[in-house]
């Protein structure tokens, strides 16, 4: 990766993003197109190689939806950014970020699962979306891989996929080149707030002054503590493990990513296919397990038995930031002025990367909040202790 790091801490900054994966870029990158003035992006460890590293890109709000509701209508219209955003950053950086839009499958291979994928057929035909509905052979037919235990499929032609790493790479050389300073290797450890506004960010290598601030720190969002008083916030964003299998599958078993309720495979265009995941509660161990991979095994297997014959190239784990109800928090803090939050993307932060860029940009620059954040504020948590 090319990035503009910088030795020594500076000592002010306009606005200061805590966290370089995608959500931490994307916003980064937001500003600077926005002249937001000086930005600096700290990240205590290297750029993008958290949780946005170990994502499987799907960018899918209808496959998983149960209802319109505010975070479909939020998430779909992210996705629907996306053929610009990776437009603009092939342009900028010559980095192509793979965009595949091929569509995504999501089978039926129990009744129960019957009964789901026809719930969501109805409701998302009612509300004029696009999907359509497979039989067993329409399914097979598309995609040879599939089970002979599916009972039936749903194909969503607007549910795409991107390749994140590809992403991370074109982010980070884009606000390069915007001249955002991009500090890694630095821990933010607190905000320096006087009379209930920003004043800066005490880091492990310095005090760096400045009037803004955006937590887009992931799954370690509610580490960074608030002084004077030396509380952590009460927000509580919680890691959630997911494991994943990366094989070789040249050539490549499906051109669809294909969902179950149970698992996801992934192909990827340099004929890797990923599979996933898991969901644990297991602190902040980021180790592959037996029982993770078989759980993957099985249930890839599940929609594509062919997999168990490839070749196992790679397995990773990532940890997803979950707030408490399951929501991403986006928004000002409206304990604290100039402190804004930008976290808790849970299962799609790459999905939501670029909303999120722009809605927060916009609140940080303008000061105008998008009543798309609304559900979403940081306010439906008590974040200062009393
Ligand atoms: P991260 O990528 O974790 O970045 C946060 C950064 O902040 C880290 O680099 C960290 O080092 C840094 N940081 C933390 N604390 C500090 C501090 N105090 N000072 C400085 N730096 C700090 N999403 C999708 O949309 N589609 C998918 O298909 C998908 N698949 C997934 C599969 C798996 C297995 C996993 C684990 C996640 C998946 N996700 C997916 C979810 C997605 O990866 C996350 O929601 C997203 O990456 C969150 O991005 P982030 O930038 O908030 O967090
Ligand atoms: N969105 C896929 C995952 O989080 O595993």
């Amino acid at each position: 990766m090319v990035q503009n790091e910088i030795d020594s801490v500076k000592h002010s900054a306009d606005v200061v993003v805590i966290g370089g994966g995608v959500i931490g870029l994307t916003i980064a990158r937001a500003l600077a197109q926005r002249n937001a003035g000086d930005i600096c992006l700290i990240e205590r460890g290297s750029i993008g190689h958290e949780a946005s590293f170990a994502a499987a890109g799907m960018l899918a709000p209808q496959a998983e939806a149960n209802s319109q509701d505010e975070f479909f209508r939020l998430a779909s219209r992210s996705r629907d950014l996306y053929t610009g955003f990776a437009a603009s950053l092939q342009e900028e950086t010559g980095i192509d970020v793979e965009l595949d839009t091929t569509g995504t499958l999501y089978l039926a291979l129990t009744y129960h699962d019957l009964v789901e994928i026809e719930k969501r057929y109805e409701w998302q035909t009612a509300a004029g979306l696009a999907v359509e509905k497979l039989t067993q052979s329409q399914a097979q037919q598309l995609e040879p891989c599939i089970s002979s235990s599916v009972l039936a499929a749903l194909r969503f032609p607007l549910d795409v996929q991107v390749e994140n790493r590809r992403l991370l790479s074109a982010l980070t050389n884009s606000v390069t080149q915007l001249g955002v300073s991009i500090v890694t290797g630095t821990n933010v450890e607190s905000l320096k707030i006087e009379k209930d506004r920003i004043t800066g960010v005490q880091t492990s290598r310095g005090f760096i002054s400045c009037p803004s601030v955006v937590i887009a720190a992931g799954t370690w969002s509610s580490f960074i503590r608030l002084t004077p008083t030396g509380e952590k916030p009460a927000l509580v964003i919680e890691p959630v493990r997911g494991q994943m299998i990366s094989f070789d599958a040249r050539p490549q078993l499906t051109r669809h990513v294909i969902y179950s309720p149970r698992g996801y495979i992934v192909p990827r265009r340099d004929g890797r296919l990923l599979a996933g995941s898991t969901s644990e509660h297991a602190g902040f161990a980021k180790e592959v397990t037996g029982g993770g991979i078989s759980t993957i095994l099985k249930n890839g297997e599940e929609i594509a038995p062919s997999i168990s014959a490839l070749p196992i190239v790679d397995t990773w784990a990532g940890l997803r930031p979950c707030a408490p109800d399951n929501l991403p928090v986006l928004g000002p803090c409206d304990e604290i002025g100039g402190l804004f939050y930008a976290t808790g993307h849970y299962r799609n932060g790459i999905l939501l990367a670029p909303v999120t860029g722009e809605l927060i940009a916009e609140a940080v620059v303008a000061g105008v909040t998008s009543p798309l954040l609304g559900p979403f504020s940081p306010s439906r948590f008590d974040l200062v202790r009393a």
